[in-house]
């Protein structure tokens, strides 16, 4: 299926060999690196001189045992946008193919396709935010290479279910690219596991939330092999810088961090969503398996201005159609929170 669906220009490819393809040790003299060192003090024992492996060894064993998947089922990018971005190379065909949007969601799978002039099919998610299955039928045609879900989805908050996802799996001749990015603070709702027996899943997850590796641009694919080779056959040959890897594979290490981070997330999340609830003028507030929460309240483009000018700043998102009056508010330290709860008090 993986081969039928992909560019036909993508399976013809014959990749950027790399000097560090083969070799990585001995007199390297194969790359044109400054073989004299590294003008950069700060990082002692890590050969920044040296290119970095371009199959990911070190990544795919660190994060493979962490997940429990194998090496040959991931694919790491720079952010979970880069993962996005080579799906979209490797299967819609520009101004032919397209991929299927489930709005209100995360707004790079439109701008992706954008900027490779692939066509968009948006299809609105249901009042509840779960997907709409006859709207995904009406809408879905020979064209559609993707369906982008996001689960938990930004910026709504909820988890789809799980039975619809697989449900679009077993129907549709197109990828399901489920991106993941929030699914730490979900419990134990991930379908990476599922990629062994699911030809057609992709899963996307990132280190820049609850690993709170944002500044280092780390993200991942887990799907098939095929899927997988196909995208190393498009990535830049280094795509994942060696200070990256050191600061990831340092991050599983300390997974039980990780785990505070969650734990302490999802407690003052749901702190939040009580105190803020209280507050008159909050229309509504939605509940949340992530680490943000979605509220209304009204006049909210204006309530977001002066936020601002006081100093907290929270997302407008009611510009969506679905989320009229909308804003978005990530969870913080407790003291960020206090300050956003009174903050909005004041402003209410
Ligand atoms: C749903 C979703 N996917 C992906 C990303 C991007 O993640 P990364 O930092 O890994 O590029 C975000 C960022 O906010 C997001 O909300």
């Amino acid at each position: 299926m993986i081969e039928k669906l992909a560019r036909k220009n993508i399976l013809a490819l014959k990749p950027y060999t790399s000097a560090r393809d083969m070799y990585s040790e001995g007199i390297l003299l194969d790359a044109n690196e400054n073989s004299l060192g590294t003008t950069s003090e700060l990082y002692g024992d890590l050969c920044l001189n040296r290119y970095p492996d371009p199959h990911q060894e070190d990544l795919k064993k660190a994060a493979g045992e962490y997940f429990g998947i194998e090496g040959k089922n991931l694919f790491f990018g720079v952010g979970s946008d880069e993962v996005i971005d080579l799906l979209i190379r490797v299967f819609c065909e520009p101004r032919e193919d397209s991929a299927m949007i489930l709005d209100p969601t995360y707004g790079m799978y439109q701008v992706a396709c954008d900027i490779n002039n692939v066509k968009t099919k948006v299809v609105n998610l249901k009042e509840d935010f779960q997907i709409d299955l006859e709207a995904v039928k009406k809408n879905f045609d020979s064209t559609v290479k993707i369906i982008f879900l996001c689960s938990p989805n930004n910026p709504t908050g909820n988890l789809l279910k799980k039975d619809d996802i697989l449900e679009l799996c077993r129907t549709y001749n197109a990828i399901i690219a489920v991106d993941e990015a929030y699914v730490d603070f979900a419990g134990d709702n991930s379908l990476i596991k599922e990629v062994n027996e699911i030809e057609n899943l992709a899963i996307i997850r990132t280190f820049s939330k609850a690993w709170g590796l944002a500044g280092i641009r780390l993200g991942f694919c887990a799907a098939n092999e095929e899927l997988i080779r196909l995208l190393f056959k498009v990535k830049a040959p280094y795509n994942v810088s060696s200070l990256t890897r050191k600061a990831v594979i340092n991050a599983i290490g300390n997974k039980k961090k990780k785990d505070e981070f969650v734990q302490k997330l999802i407690s003052e999340r749901e702190r939040v969503k009580e105190e803020l609830s209280k507050i008159p003028g909050i229309l509504k507030v939605y509940s949340s398996d992530a680490n943000y929460l979605l509220f209304k309240c009204s006049n909210a483009r204006l309530i977001q201005k002066k936020m601002a000018e006081e100093g907290v700043i929270i997302r407008d998102r009611s510009s969506y159609e679905m989320l009229r009056d909308c804003l978005r508010v990530s969870i913080g330290t407790e003291y960020e929170n206090n300050r956003f709860l009174e903050a909005i008090k004041k402003f209410l």
